[in-house]
Parts: C-alpha cells; structure tokens; sequence
C-alpha cells in the first residue's frame, strides 16, 4: 500500500476524462480509505431525532401545494447497477407492471406516468431529470425517447455521474481486466450526486430556468411520486435540506439512520458500518431510534447550489467502503475494493436541515426478487396516476437462494407473480417454478423437494404446500 496506488488510479481518471471535482472527491476518500479511517459515531455522542412533523397531518390549502409544486424538479437516481440481484445496467429497465393494454411497464415507465399525471393535475412544469452512469445511459435514454412530451425546455433529461477506478483489495491499486476494461471501473455511489451535479451545472440550469427545490429520490422506489403537499411543507419551512423519513416497523432492522449530534445539534446520518460494535443493539432499538432514512430527499437549490460553489462539488462525506469482485458475475476474479459514499449523508452539511415523517407508501423500494415479486402481485394496484396503491398488507417473500438474480427469478415465474393477496408470508426453500395463476394463501411455505418442482397453474399454495394443484 502506498501513494502509488492513488497516483495510478489519478493517472487513469484523467486518461479517461473525469472531471476534476471527482478526482478530487476519490483522492479524499482514498486518503481516508488508506489511514483506515472509520468514521465511528459513537451513541454517547448522539442523540435520536426528536418527534417529527408528520406529511399526513399538515394543514395546507392546494393552492400552496400547486405553488410549491409548479417551482420544483424532479431527480431520480438511476446510476446503480443492480449488483445485488445479479443485474449489470440499470434496475429501472426491468418490467414491473403490465397496462391495461397488457403491455410491460419498466419502473421508469410508471416514474415518467407519475411526472405526466402530477403535471396534468397540477399545471406544474415538473422537469424530470435523471443522474445516470456510464453504464446506464444509453439503455435509460433510448426507453425515455417514446415520451416526446417528457423534456422541459433548456433542461436535460439526465446529467451523468462520475466513474473511479476499482481498487484491487490488497494493494488498493487500480484493478486491471483486459477480458473486459468496462469492469475495471464503478460508479462511486450515489454520494457522487454532489460532484455530478456540479459538474453537469444541473442546478443552475434549473435555477435559470425558474426552479427552486429538487425532490431526490431512487429510480428503484416507486413509492416516491411527486408530492405537491410536501413539497409546500418543504417550501414554507425554509429549510436548505429535509430527509423523509418512515417510522420502523419490526421487520426494519437495518439500515442508515439520522440523528442529532451533541456538539452542534445538526442532525447527521449514521450508516450501520459508522456504528461501534457495543452501540450496535441500541442504534437498532425502535424505542430510542424510531425512524429509518428513505433517500428521499428535499433541496434548495439555492442552497445547494451555494454549497457546490463552495466546496467545488467535493462534499466532505464519510466514506463507504464496499467489497466486492472485479467481475460480480465471476466469485473468483479478484477481490476490489469499491469506495462510495451515500447521498444522505450531506445532512451534516447543511445548517438547518430537517426531517419529516412520510407514509410507508413513500418508501416501495426494489433491492431484492423477494421485493420484485411483491411488487408484481396483486397486493398493489396501479392507479390511473401511476400510484402503486397496497390493497392489503403486504406479505413477507422469502425466495431460496436460486430466485436470487433477475434470470432466475424470471425463468421461474414465466406467467407472471402468483396472487399473494391473501398471503401474510410466503417463504420458498428449494427450487420451484410457478405455474399461471396460482394463489397464495395465508403463511404460505414450499419446501425443499431437493429437485426442481412445478407449482401447476391454477394451484393454491398454504401452509401444508400445494394443496390444491389447480385441476392438474
Ligand atoms: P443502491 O445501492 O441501493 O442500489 O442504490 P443499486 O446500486 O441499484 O443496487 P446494488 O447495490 O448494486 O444491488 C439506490 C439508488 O441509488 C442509485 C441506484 O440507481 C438506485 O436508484 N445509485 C446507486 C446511483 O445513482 N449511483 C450509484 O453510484 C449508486
């Protein structure tokens, strides 16, 4: 380990034509990657978010709402790979519903529904722009083309995030591979908004275009639509920056969280790995901590643009530091590490940050097949203005090791999610692949057969297994 390492991996940045911010941004890390820096905020230190303003019970009039609205943009992260379900471009481009048509409808389909149906009904311009990788790019952009209203004049549709080299992880020099040089390179997490947003000048484009706040949200929650009441509760509080956050539930047990440094009273972000060891029980105890962090986020664009000024887009965030292989489809290829940074963690950045209480429907997030497959049933229901509606609590999926990646996944619910309704969990051990229209019922459980079965169509599955094999 020594300077090399870093001057190498500079070298290669500027070979390739990374701005400058984002090399700036990497070295920091690097230097803090290097010195072992942990970043540790201890529980003695902090104390948990105070009871917060709740999204359900604000008292606005519409009009203040629309106000609000019209003066906002809308950004979606959408740099991500989808690594953890075995993905190599963007989560976005995967179907999640059909239209009444029974065509497939990609997540980026519903986001571009929502904006379309928020401008209808609110006669806000609503600039959707998204914060794309290098390896999302051209996919996202060629789906976004069959929307020709979708562009607001003297905007762009996307801006791209940087790219910084993988390290290998035991020299932390940058990692080589000929078979396929793509691979050599990550996009640093979505921490990277900062330099990005600097780089691309997104911010005061939107500012000389008439905009004042950005909602920021990830491309893989459709929970997160536009939301005109928040957005006026974001406007009137004068805040430079605002995290929505849910309460937690039992089965929320992870996760970063926010809270309120003793020192300055400013409200910072503590991801699991920044939590010592013996803090570890009490930073999960629902009682103390009571909310949990939903990346959806709330600027002032002003503001914002103010601190990238400032700061040349080098935000000064903790660092991430995410293990994984050079190729993530090959376990054996050699181990790099990725260094990263989370987007949430500004809020120690801005004075007078503040948090709000949303509703769980805020927060759909997709990061594994179990999470997909809900989404796909007909626990939701997707409203004409592109909402995905829960008609019931959704039930617990738990899929066996083989569903974990989006080919596998696929290959075994060809015909589609089965009704899971009437579910309250539906765990899957071993290997089966679902016929049409099965039914799920109560605490549903397959066991491992030890071969590959077939649940057959019309079949209903429950506690005992399948149980009614559908006239098979
Ligand atoms: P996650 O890290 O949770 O998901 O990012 P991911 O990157 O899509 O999936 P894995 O971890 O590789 O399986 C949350 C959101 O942040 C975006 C993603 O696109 C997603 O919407 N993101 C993440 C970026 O825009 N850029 C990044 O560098 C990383």
């Amino acid at each position: 380990m020594s300077d090399r390492g870093l001057e190498l991996a500079r070298d290669k940045m500027t070979t390739a034509g990374v701005a400058p911010a984002a090399i700036d941004t990497f070295s920091r890390f690097y230097r803090l990657l290097e010195s072992g820096a942990t970043g540790l905020v201890r529980e003695a230190d902090v104390e948990p978010l105070p009871q917060l303003p709740r999204a359900h019970d604000l008292d606005l009039d519409d009009a203040a709402a629309s106000a609000a609205l019209a003066q906002t943009a809308i950004i979606k992260l959408n740099g991500g790979l989808g690594t953890s379900m075995g993905m190599d471009r963007a989560k976005s481009l995967l179907p999640v519903r059909t239209d009444d048509q029974g065509r497939d409808l990609t997540f980026l389909d519903v986001i571009v529904g929502q904006v379309r149906a928020a401008r209808a009904a609110t006669g806000a311009r609503l600039p959707l722009v998204l914060m794309n990788s290098f390896r999302t790019q051209t996919d996202t952009l060629a789906l976004l083309s069959r929307y020709d209203d979708l562009a607001v004049e003297g905007l762009p549709l996307d801006f791209l995030q940087n790219r910084e080299p993988k390290l290998l992880a035991d020299t932390l020099e940058p990692a080589e591979w000929p078979a396929d040089p793509d691979l050599e390179w990550c996009p640093p997490g979505h921490g990277d908004l900062y330099p990005a947003l600097h780089a691309s000048g997104v911010v005061r484009a939107l500012l000389d275009a008439g905009f004042r706040y950005a909602s920021v949200s990830n491309s893989d929650n459709l929970g997160a639509a536009p939301d005109a009441r928040i957005a006026a509760w974001f406007a009137a509080s004068g805040a430079p920056y605002a995290a929505e956050m849910c309460l937690k539930t039992p089965a929320d047990v992870k996760g970063g969280q926010l809270v309120v440094r003793k020192s300055d009273g400013r409200i910072i972000q503590r991801e699991t790995a920044q939590t010592h060891p013996d803090d570890l029980e009490v930073s999960l105890d629902p009682e103390r901590h009571r909310y949990f962090h939903t990346n959806n986020l709330w600027f002032d664009l002003e503001a914002l643009a103010a601190e990238l000024d400032r700061t040349g887009g080098v935000l000064e965030l903790p660092l991430i530091r995410n293990e994984k292989t050079v190729d993530p489809a090959d376990g054996s290829s050699p181990k790099v590490v990725q260094i990263e940074s989370a987007m949430g963690a500004a809020v120690a950045v801005f004075e007078g940050a503040q948090a709000i209480e949303v509703g769980r429907e805020r927060f759909l997030p997709v990061k594994t097949t179990n999470d997909l497959l809900v989404l796909r049933s007909d626990v939701y229901e997707l409203t004409d203005d592109h909402h995905l509606v829960a008609r019931v609590p959704a039930p617990l999926v738990k899929l066996s090791g083989v569903y974990k990646t989006i080919a596998q996944f696929d290959e075994r619910f060809r015909s589609g999610a089965p009704s899971l309704r009437r579910a309250t969990s539906l765990t899957v051990d071993g290997d089966w692949t679902f016929g049409q229209g099965v039914v799920v019922e109560g605490d549903a459980v397959l066991s491992d057969a030890g071969t590959a079965r077939t649940v057959p169509d019309g079949a209903t599955v429950t506690g005992a297994g399948v149980v009614d094999a559908g006239g098979a």
